[in-house]
């Protein structure tokens, strides 16, 4: 049986499939991802793989294309004898639609999940999922890390005294507590609504903000109207200094003008999803594809991945 380590991609983000090989001292699997006159997607997996170990990276942000290639991706080393598929997925998409909150609502992340694993995935490997019960929907193995080392090792350069992470969401609570924790801060958090879907109204600040330096940590940037509200609020109670930390920049519609148009300082996220490095002069995007491709030569070796948070 041969177990080599094979790493693939779709279109969703090339640079940090590449730069995860680039890790792992591998070249990157050969494949044709694109589409057919009629806009159907073709993949083809242009090498042998029988009897390898396949990973697949590929986020699942829009568009649904992207979670279509992933799909298409699995079937095909499927069908050609890969030993052992896993999806790297280091922005599960589709993961806020995770529960019945209305009636007659759909739970995306669990469809989603059941449409990896008949596609072909074995196993997944991702990142800060944005609720991580998410893991339970999975009847497969599924490992989930953390971005919180890339972006705390920036932030522990940066940091100031006086300092206070505030989470805009109690969702949000335990990824600011180790944060707080790590960087020597007080906590807070923002009460928000949603008045509507994709608008945030902030209703109280908890936390003493007055006189203070604010890093606001959030799993996703969407519209950025969360921490763009949840900035004005702090700065009305006294905040010096503004600056945002999220994993995921999925940065949809105008975002990344209303960010750099905002209060906000500087706007740290990951390229969990591709971002351009220069989409902002505030935005400063740092890379995860250590922590993934360290996770994924240890889901290969078969070693501990949980230990690479200790
Ligand atoms: C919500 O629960 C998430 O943690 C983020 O706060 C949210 O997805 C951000 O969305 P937006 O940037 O559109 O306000």
């Amino acid at each position: 049986m041969r177990d080599e380590l094979r790493l693939f991609t779709g279109n969703a983000n090339q640079e940090l499939a590449v730069e995860i090989c680039e890790y792992l001292s591998i070249g990157l699997g050969e494949a044709v991802v694109d589409k057919f006159k009629d806009g159907e997607i073709r993949v083809s997996i242009s090498e042998n793989v029988r009897g390898v170990d396949a990973f697949v990276v590929q986020p699942t942000g829009p568009p649904a294309e992207n979670l279509l290639e992933l799909l298409i991706l699995l079937d095909a080393l499927k069908r050609a004898s890969a030993r052992r598929i896993t999806a790297v997925i280091p922005y599960f998409g589709y993961a806020r639609q995770d529960r019945k909150d209305r009636p007659r609502v759909a739970i995306t992340a669990k469809l989603i999940a059941n449409l990896l694993t008949k596609a072909g995935a074995d196993r997944v490997l991702t990142m800060d999922l944005h609720a991580p019960q998410i893991q339970g929907f999975f009847d497969i193995p599924l490992d989930h890390i953390y971005a919180a080392p890339v972006l705390l090792r920036y932030f522990d350069e940066a940091v100031k005294n006086n300092l206070v992470v505030m989470v805009p969401d109690i969702g949000s609570i335990k990824m600011g507590r180790a944060f707080a924790k790590r960087l020597g801060a007080s906590l807070g958090f923002v009460d928000k609504r949603r008045p509507k879907p994709d608008a945030t109204k902030v209703m109280n600040v908890v936390g003493d903000v007055d006189g203070k330096h604010v890093i606001m940590i959030d799993d996703i940037i969407s519209t950025g109207s969360t921490l763009i509200e949840a900035a004005q609020a702090i700065r009305k109670l006294g905040g010096i200094s503004i600056t945002a930390g999220a994993t995921h920049a999925v940065l949809a519609g105008d975002a990344v003008q209303k960010l750099t148009e905002s209060i906000i300082a500087e706007v740290v996220v990951t390229n969990t999803l591709s971002v351009a490095r220069n989409a902002s002069s505030k935005i400063k995007v740092l890379s995860v594809a250590e922590l993934l491709g360290e996770a994924i030569d240890r889901i290969h070796e078969e070693k501990s991945v949980s230990s690479l948070f200790v």
